[in-house]
């Protein structure tokens, strides 16, 4: 079995596919993670032209060092098999991963896995296509665990608040909010799906946030995310990009708390104490693995 490759996500912006401009304007960004949409952002009257826009656009332009994937229709449709097969035959090895919504079951994604695994061994493809699934029905979420552990290609799973909500019910109007809602309406869902993601060491990301003219509410549903484990968050406009990147990084005075807090344990254990006093408060090992994350993240980054 091949190891995950690790992939910075600290934002995922969306393109329509179906958009040549946009798409040559993402690839200049210097975005993280970049899918190109050929689902909801796109028409169906174009989605079958988008295909090949799409393979120009991952042949052609230069993504300098931003993951590039594809978002396909759902398994429903009649889009979805041709989407995979048109995109990968078309961009090989220019193509990272096959971004899956609505995934409904475990089985959803091992059939993209097995289609995937056909094809590259038909094209003889030197690198492994990843899988990301957006969870965003209700019976996805009541089976996050299983779908997390549905096949060594899944690298991340999305949050996806917009279809989520209406296959709830939950009756907000935009987009990614909370909507007046008393508290954060997202917060068991994000936990739900976070937790099933670690368990299995895959990333967790947060979905959309709509309203791309209020960059405060997007940086604290993005810092909500962050603060419970999830790795990134979407954008769905490119001023969002930056917003996300910085909410994902520790910030420089973090990581260097967090690597001499590791120091003076590491002085305590010397010294036979598996406890001790720093900055006032008590530190033991828990301490340490959770500045590690901290630190993991630094050297990810290359901080
Ligand atoms: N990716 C790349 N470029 C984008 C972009 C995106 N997601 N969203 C906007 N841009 C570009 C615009 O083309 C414009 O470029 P220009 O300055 O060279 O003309 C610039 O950024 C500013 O855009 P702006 O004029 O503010 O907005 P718009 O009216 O062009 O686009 C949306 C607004 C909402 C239609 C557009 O942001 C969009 O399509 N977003 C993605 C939608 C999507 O993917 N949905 C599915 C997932 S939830
Ligand atoms: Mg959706």
């Amino acid at each position: 079995m091949t190891a995950r490759p690790k992939r910075l996500r600290r934002c995922q912006l969306s393109v329509p596919g179906s958009s040549e401009k946009m798409m040559t304007k993402a690839a200049a960004l210097g975005v993280d993670f970049v899918f190109l949409d050929l689902e909801d952002a796109v028409a169906p009257s174009e989605k079958r032209a988008s295909r090949g826009r799409i393979v120009d656009a991952l042949n052609n332009l230069d993504w300098g060092r931003s993951v590039r994937c594809v978002r396909v229709n759902d398994l429903t449709t009649e889009y979805a098999y041709e989407d995979i097969i048109e995109v990968v035959e078309g961009a090989r090895e220019n193509l990272d991963l096959i971004m899956l919504p609505k995934a409904m079951s475990a089985a959803d994604v091992q059939f993209v896995d097995k289609l995937l695994t056909m094809m590259e061994k038909k094209l003889g493809l030197k690198k492994r296509i990843g899988i990301d699934v957006l969870i965003e029905e209700v019976e996805a979420m009541m089976r996050v665990n299983e779908i997390a552990a549905s096949t060594p290609r899944l690298e991340c799973l999305i949050f996806g608040m917009g279809d989520y909500s209406a296959s709830q019910g939950v009756s907000i109007r935009d987009i990614g909010g909370s909507g007046g809602y008393p508290g954060d309406i997202w917060h068991y869902q994000r936990q739900q799906m976070t937790i099933a993601c670690r368990a299995n060491r895959i990333d967790a990301v947060d979905g959309p946030f709509a309203d791309f003219r209020q960059p405060d509410v997007y940086r604290e549903e993005a810092r909500r995310a962050m603060i419970l484990g999830m790795v990134g968050k979407w954008a769905i406009h490119p001023s969002q990009v930056e917003i996300a990147h910085d909410v994902f990084s520790p910030k420089p005075e973090e990581v260097a708390r967090a690597r001499a807090m590791m120091k003076a344990y590491d002085e305590a254990l010397a010294k036979g104490l598996g406890a001790v006093q720093y900055e006032g408060k008590m530190i033991d090992i828990a301490s340490v693995r959770i500045v590690k994350n901290i630190t993991d993240r630094a050297d990810q980054i290359g901080m």
